[in-house]
């Protein structure tokens, strides 16, 4: 089978397309023949090496497909089930090995597609919502990004939970995405200090919650955003990482929370995962949750959707169709 493997961290052209034996499932797992891997921003350090795997590495976090065959004790998915899943290296592939508990099945109302978009940016979105920091109403949440992968799930979800978002963005044209999304505000950070801007919508009291993926170059004016007890939730480094903090400095900026969320930690079982994957299936079937998927590239131009996403050009997901 065919598959994109990095043999040296680097640019997009240490992307190569190889040709890989069938891996077959062990105890606990499935093989998925896959129709759709999701890219994520996280492929990109896996790529570059900001966050290093063992070489060769097969990208990919995320994807769906139908199972195709099961190793022994494996319960939750049978030959033929519509599955997806995240969390797993190796998706950027005609097929992929999945311990069982993480597929996750796909209801008929959510196309395979939809799934594969969803697994990663959503259940990202619905625990910075829910359980990171669980919005209420009353609450003002910044989103940076806000029209990025997990950009425009978490304005629409926070949205839900009954919050007032803010969202920042770099172009008028994600501005007016993140705007259909439901954001009460939209701040072209690129443009304007989002820093007074969020000041001045707040009136001087600052946001309950910044939800920061995008680090170096957000965090500091982030950290400013904030009411007194506010929580900083640095869930990403799009722009580079954040370097290391002075403790003092939440106290003096007003005895803020700070945390570096990871998906892992809020998917840690089947349970967990499945109710959170209920949650957004549920809400897509109703026509509650859009799933904007902006472009699919195939396995052979991964390089061109890394490309795609690196450039800040991405509006939505990005999906490499094997
Ligand atoms: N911790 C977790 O559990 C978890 C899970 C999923 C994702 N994440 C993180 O969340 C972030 C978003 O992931 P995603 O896959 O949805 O990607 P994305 O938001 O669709 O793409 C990244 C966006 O970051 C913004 N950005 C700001 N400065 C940038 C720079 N210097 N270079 C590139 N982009 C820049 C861009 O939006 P503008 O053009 O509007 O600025 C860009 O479109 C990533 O940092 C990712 O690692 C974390």
């Amino acid at each position: 089978m065919q598959a994109i493997r990095v043999h040296q961290f680097g640019g997009v052209d240490v992307l190569s397309l190889d040709q890989v034996p069938l891996p077959e499932p062990g105890p606990g797992e499935a093989r998925v023949r896959l129709e759709a891997a999701g890219v994520n921003y996280i492929d990109i350090y896996h790529r570059t090496g900001q966050y290093k795997g063992a070489l060769p590495l097969t990208l990919g976090q995320e994807g769906a497909g139908v199972v195709e065959a099961v190793g022994p004790n494996v319960t939750e998915v049978k030959p033929g089930d519509r599955v997806a899943y995240a969390s797993q290296q190796g998706s950027y592939a005609e097929c992929q090995v999945v311990s069982s508990w993480r597929l996750v099945p796909i209801p008929t109302a959510v196309t395979t597609q939809q799934a594969a978009a969803v697994m990663l940016q959503g259940t990202t979105a619905h625990y910075l919502c829910f359980s990171t920091y669980p919005l209420r109403p009353g609450d003002t949440a910044l989103v940076h990004a806000a029209a990025g992968g997990v950009g425009l799930l978490l304005v629409q979800i926070a949205k839900r939970c009954g919050a007032r978002v803010l969202g920042t963005v770099s172009t008028e044209e994600k501005a007016q995405l993140a705007r259909e999304a439901g954001a009460d505000e939209v701040i072209l950070y690129t443009q304007t200090d989002f820093e007074t801007e969020v000041k001045r919508l707040t009136g001087g009291k600052g946001v309950s919650v910044v939800y920061d993926s995008v680090g170096k170059t957000t965090f500091d004016k982030s950290l400013n955003c904030l009411r007194p007890r506010g929580y900083m939730v640095l869930f990403g480094q799009s722009s580079g990482a954040v370097p290391p903090l002075d403790p003092q400095v939440l106290n003096a900026k007003g005895a803020l929370f700070l945390t570096r969320p990871t998906l892992g930690f809020y998917t840690a079982d089947r349970q967990e995962l499945l109710s959170r994957t209920n949650d957004l299936f549920a809400w897509m079937a109703s026509g509650e949750l859009k799933v904007r998927i902006d472009r699919t590239f195939s396995l052979a131009q991964a390089a061109e959707a890394h490309r795609y996403m690196e450039g800040r050009q991405s509006k939505g997901k990005v999906l490499l169709i094997p």
